[in-house]
């Protein structure tokens, strides 16, 4: 199984080492929006998509990316994000934007991780910014299991493919 991650992570480098434990799993090329990865989408098995959350969404590096990607047919696709808070819908509701657009492009999205990472964006850089330390090593655990969770669905959709 082969497998592609896209990462932008630009605050704190948190996003990043989410990025590295789902792809120490998945072995993984990880590569920065608008970086050439070694091989063509369509040779990929498993697509992933991450960044930090930045007024709620993920970076527009991260649509760009998107857009530039061939249309595919149920191709298996991922995303993760790090924010400094909650996930909460519509207010700070993170993957929406971008799962429509990998819908539109014949992506099937076979899963969502996110968790906190250190914020000090604006005013809470007064106070030494919030959720210090993460993502820390219970967050890298829930990290890797979701990554053997995306690897376990990969290979199992393309077993079945593969035998009638
Ligand atoms: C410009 C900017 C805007 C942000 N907006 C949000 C936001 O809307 N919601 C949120 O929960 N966190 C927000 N954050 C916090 C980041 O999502 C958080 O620190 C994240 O872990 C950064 O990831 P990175 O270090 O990979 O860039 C914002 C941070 C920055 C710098």
């Amino acid at each position: 199984m082969k497998a592609l991650i896209v990462c932008k992570s630009y605050h704190h480098g948190n996003t990043r080492k989410v990025a590295e434990t789902i792809g120490e799993v998945l072995n993984a090329e990880i590569v920065k929006p608008g970086e050439k990865p070694s091989s063509s989408i369509r040779d990929y098995d498993l697509l992933g998509l991450g960044s930090g959350i930045y007024w709620a969404r993920f970076h527009g590096d991260i649509f760009d990316s998107v857009e530039n990607l061939p249309e595919v047919e149920g191709k298996k696709a991922f995303i993760f994000s790090t924010s400094g808070m909650r996930k909460v819908p519509i207010i700070n509701g993170f993957g929406g934007g971008i799962k429509d657009k990998l819908l539109e492009k014949g992506f099937e999205i076979i899963g969502e991780f996110s968790c906190r990472g250190y914020d000090t964006f604006f005013l809470f850089k007064l106070v030494g910014g919030i959720q210090k330390g993460r993502p820390n090593e219970e967050d890298l655990r829930g990290a890797k299991k979701f990554a053997e969770r995306m690897s376990e669905r990969a290979e199992t959709d393309s077993k079945n493919e593969r035998e009638p």
